[in-house]
């Protein structure tokens, strides 16, 4: 069995992690029957700086005839931000329709976590974040009297609604930016996690800011209980979004499957990944079950690590495990992760965000070596 997989290293220490990722997952290939072709795309700041080109039509739809992407980071500190992660990062998500940012929390054996007096059978959840809506549409501006007619007008409305106003030509510039979630798309995140609850221990909590933002967070919550009447025998409860990182501080074992609008699962998911460990151990998945999806640390680029074969490369590599999961090798997977879990036990090599001194290529060499002795 081969697969053809892009792989798209990026900005800052994503070449340096990818490589240990691809090292592992061939390991994996060698030891359980199958090999993987890397299509590398040299996507990120360099080819942006060098071609004014963030990715194309052309390019994107030459990943869309591949099943999984395989990504380090985007991210450079010469280019303003957002124009990157907008342009590159959030573009592949919308464009791939990947709907679901799969984000396992989980302790691993071993692993010190912040949180005193829990482990790995309390810190154990998957966080599914919602992946194409909400105020990551990019529906914004900044409005000022006299720039243009429309964005006066537009002006004009929000302090209307705001003040029941009307407004002068020459007061403040506004920024605003609008929100939007879609019954299709609430319903499809919000059973996939149903659907995964279904398969764990039946029980999903649901992020929202209703009490406030009703008119979107109400509807997302209104679509959730729909949802949940079709799966009698998973429990659901509701939780705000302020109420749920206390929450995940004081008991995270209450938690399995938790499913949420796509900026507060941006936010919470970095709350799960110091709770795991650090940024170092993060994983996710953006997925399109029925397209293309996509693999990648939930960190960023460090720009300021870059080179120094230092960071960790666990968030990659266990990224490259769901990889190989969602390609169809379960088994491949299961061996990965069951790698990552003894080194990171047996605590030897380790980089320094775990308390370690060893080299990003030494982790990546000792779990390509687990791999086929586990
Ligand atoms: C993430 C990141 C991205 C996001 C940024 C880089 C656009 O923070 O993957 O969590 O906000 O989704
Ligand atoms: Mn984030």
């Amino acid at each position: 069995m081969n697969y053809k997989v892009p792989v798209i290293p990026g900005d800052g220490i994503g070449p340096e992690i990818v490589a240990e990722g691809k090292k592992v997952l061939e390991a994996a290939g060698d030891k359980h029957g199958f090999s993987i072709d890397w299509i590398e795309f040299p996507l990120g700041s360099e080819h942006y700086l060098k071609t004014g080109e963030l990715v194309s039509e052309e390019t994107l739809k030459e990943l869309g005839k591949y099943k999984a992407i395989y990504l380090g980071a985007i991210g450079d500190p010469r280019i303003q931000p957002g124009v990157l992660e907008k342009g590159i990062l959030l573009s592949m998500r919308f464009y791939f329709d990947q709907y679901v940012n799969l984000r396992p929390v989980k302790l691993l054996e071993g692993v010190w976590t912040p949180l005193k007096d829990k482990g790995p059978k309390d810190i154990d959840f998957v966080v599914v974040r919602e992946n194409t809506e909400d105020f990551y549409i990019g529906i914004g501006s900044r409005a000022k009297a006299g720039k243009s007619h429309v964005d006066f007008e537009v002006k004009r409305a929000l302090y209307n609604i705001k003040f029941g106003l009307d407004i002068e030509s020459d007061s403040e510039e506004i920024g605003f930016q609008i929100g939007e979630v879609s019954k299709e798309g609430c319903k499809r995140v919000i059973k996939y996690a149903f659907d995964l609850a279904m398969k764990r221990e039946k029980k999903v909590s649901s992020v929202d800011k209703a009490n406030v933002l009703s008119d979107i967070y109400g509807f997302w919550r209104e679509v959730f209980l729909n949802v949940a009447q079709e799966y009698p025998d998973v429990m659901h409860n509701f939780n705000f979004v302020d109420a749920i990182t206390m929450w995940f501080v004081k008991n995270p074992e209450w938690f399995d499957v938790v499913v949420a609008p796509n900026m507060f699962g941006d936010i919470i998911t970095d709350l799960g990944a110091m709770i795991q460990g650090g940024l170092g151990l993060a994983p996710g998945a953006n997925l399109n079950p029925e397209g293309t999806s996509m693999f990648e640390p939930i960190h960023g680029s460090a720009p300021k690590y870059k080179g120094q074969n230092k960071v960790n490369p666990i968030a990659t590599i266990w990224a490259g495990a769901m990889l190989l999961d969602h390609l169809g090798q379960p088994v491949a997977a299961a061996n990965v992760i069951k790698a990552i879990e003894r080194n990171l036990y047996e605590g030897k090599i380790k980089t320094y965000d775990i308390g370690g001194s060893s080299t990003t290529s030494d982790v990546g060499s000792e779990i390509a070596r687990l791999v086929k002795t586990t």
